[in-house]
């Protein structure tokens, strides 16, 4: 596609932008029908839509990436649809096959191909894939109808001048509770987690770590990321808990930190009481890859990893190995990448 769009590819940010064409398929009668591309960014849903009522909704976050040849891929889009029909089995809702969702990805980014930004600015089109219950329905209930919609923006790198660390603060607040939808993408756990953020940032913090809802003696999740640790002898640590959102980011640090830089990798409790066994801390996601972290703030003292101002050489190690792979500079394992050809 040759169409030219005018965007300063090096000071975007994450904000929305109408792109060209996203996906919609419509649930119905049983069945999702063939999903088209459309150029309508506006939704007309029923009033009654258990969405709007019943936060009966979820979605998901990725990236398609330039790579240095020109060539543009997703990092890992199976693992997305996963985690989508996971959210969705969880609140009763249909599931999009992993085959549909892939190919709905790759239509849209097809289709806004000219919106992908070029290689070497760091920024990416981001992919928004979410289903929502519609339809005409009041009494609590799952909906009659739902909508697959997939759409799509440009966004700038997340770091305009590298990685640096930040600091955080403890949430007074759960976002999620012991047996409920932590672990699924849902809205609801993101409108629990406005409030929060908002008196982090106010206190001069980038965002807030959740503890575990049951005791309150954990680390979960940093802000909308998940934690991970370097412990002064060398091991990639990062928190197990039915309520933590299963960072797809997350789970290609352990892998990495393992097979390319032959640590030992391990999912277990992290106390916050605790935060001196390591030596290096991080937020992992897919916004960021990596956001170092400074301190935590707790107990009334900001307990500080390896610096406020400086990266870990883990942390950086880990970072340029996996934005390596996403940009295509570096070999990914088996079956990470799917060229949109
Ligand atoms: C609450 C929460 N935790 C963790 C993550 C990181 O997940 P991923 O690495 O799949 O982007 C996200 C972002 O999707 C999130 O919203």
């Amino acid at each position: 596609m040759s169409k030219e769009v005018n965007i300063d590819w090096n000071n975007l940010g994450f904000s929305y932008i109408k792109t060209d064409f996203r996906y919609v398929s419509k649930w119905k009668d049983g069945q999702w029908d063939d999903g088209a591309l459309v150029e309508d960014n506006m939704l007309s849903i029923s009033e009654a839509s258990t969405a709007l009522h019943y936060g009966q909704q979820c979605f998901e976050g990725l990236k398609a990436y330039r790579t240095k040849e020109g060539k543009i891929q997703l990092f890992r889009p199976d693992q997305n649809a996963k985690r989508l029909a996971n959210s969705c089995q969880r609140l009763l809702m249909p599931v999009i096959s992993e085959e549909k969702f892939i190919d709905a990805c790759i239509q849209v980014v097809k289709a806004n191909e000219h919106y992908v930004p070029p290689y070497g600015t760091g920024a990416t089109l981001y992919l928004r894939p979410f289903i929502i219950g519609v339809g005409d329905n009041i009494g609590v209930k799952p909906a009659p109808e739902y909508l697959f919609c997939v759409f799509c923006i440009p966004v700038g790198a997340y770091y305009k001048g590298g990685i640096t660390p930040v600091n955080y603060a403890i949430a007074d607040y759960d976002r999620a509770a012991p047996y409920g939808t932590g672990a699924a993408k849902v809205g609801g756990n993101y409108a629990a987690s406005l409030y929060p953020h908002e008196l982090a940032a106010k206190a001069g913090f980038a965002d807030c770590v959740y503890l575990d809802p049951a005791t309150h003696t954990k680390i979960e999740e940093v802000g909308a990321a998940n934690f991970f640790g370097i412990t002064k002898d060398n091991k990639f640590v990062t928190p197990y808990s039915p309520s933590i959102l299963p960072s797809i980011t997350k789970y290609s640090l352990l892998h990495l930190a393992k097979e390319y830089l032959g640590l030992e990798a391990e999912e277990r409790d992290v106390f916050i009481d605790n935060l001196d066994e390591f030596k290096e801390a991080g937020a992992c996601g897919t916004a960021a890859v990596i956001t170092p972290i400074g301190g935590i703030f707790y107990k009334d003292k900001l307990h500080v990893f390896h610096s406020e101002t400086e990266v870990g050489p883990i942390t950086r190690e880990l970072y340029d190995t996996l934005s390596g792979i996403q940009f295509g500079d570096k070999k990914a394992p088996e079956g990470w990448i799917v060229e949109v050809k």
